[in-house]
């Protein structure tokens, strides 16, 4: 694993620990489902797979042995849990794997020639403004880009299918703006990374996030709960050109 220095500020409770991640986003969202349909959708055989950022790589558990796999991402917590005892415990065969701790915008230091697939997902909302120039530069190294991306971020609008978070949730619906900060900034979306400030203008709904993908030139687009799974492939710009 490459180690780089990068400064980085107080992450929320959510991001402290990859098993507390997994533990909090299975109950919000089926987790599963979507990882699996990511993994459908990518295919198997040999391919190289970009995972931007990767998380707690969860996407590692659903992939094609054969698949040739790198993550990226500047949580070195997360970055941990994706260890051998893991990788054994959840049987995943994957037998190429490259993880580093850097920021995913440093394109120019990732490994070989364009990558068959890039994955950015539940990213683009924590980068806002930045959203539009990852994609556009995956575009450039990449054939295939998938992105899953929440069209509810705020509390008030998750419908999460367990009790315990139904109840927080409802809670949170009536927390005033400056003590939602407080919260965010302690327990929720505040990834260390990218700042409240930034990430809170964030106002893509259902409705727009679709128009976004289709202006963006993700032909097909599949919803999962309260997700949307986007697919941009690069033949699309030369059916398109000829
Ligand atoms: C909501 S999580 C998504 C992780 C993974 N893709 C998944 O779906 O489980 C957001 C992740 O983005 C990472 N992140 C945010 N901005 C980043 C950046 N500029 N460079 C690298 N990682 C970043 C955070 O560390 C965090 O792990």
């Amino acid at each position: 694993m490459v180690v780089k220095t990068e400064f980085i500020g107080f992450r929320s409770l959510l991001y402290r620990s990859g098993w507390f991640y997994n533990a909090i986003t299975r109950r919000l969202y089926d987790q599963d489902k979507k990882f699996s349909t990511i993994a459908t959708l990518i295919g198997k055989g040999p391919k190289t797979v970009l995972d931007l950022p990767c998380g707690t790589g969860y996407l590692m558990r659903f992939l094609h042995p054969a698949i040739d796999y790198e993550g990226a991402d500047l949580n070195h917590r997360f970055l941990k849990r994706i260890r051998k005892k893991e990788l054994k415990k959840r049987n995943i065969k994957l037998t190429k794997i490259n993880l580093q701790h850097k920021n995913i915008f440093d394109f120019q230091e990732y490994r070989g020639e364009k990558k068959d697939v890039i994955v950015l997902c539940d990213i683009l909302h924590h980068i806002y403004p930045k959203h539009v120039d990852l994609i556009n530069i995956a575009k450039k190294i990449s054939n295939k880009i998938i992105i899953c991306e929440p069209y509810v971020i705020k509390p008030k609008e998750i419908s999460a299918h367990d009790k315990l978070l139904k109840t927080v949730i409802f809670i949170g619906k009536y927390l005033p703006k400056s003590l939602f900060k407080i919260v965010d900034f302690l327990f929720l979306d505040n990834d260390g990374i990218n700042s409240y400030q930034m990430r809170s203008q964030w106002n893509l709904n259902k409705k727009s996030l679709k128009v976004f993908f289709k202006t963006m030139g993700f032909k097909n687009i599949y919803k999962i709960s309260d997700e949307f799974i986007a697919i941009w492939e690069s033949q699309d710009i030369m059916e398109v050109q000829a």
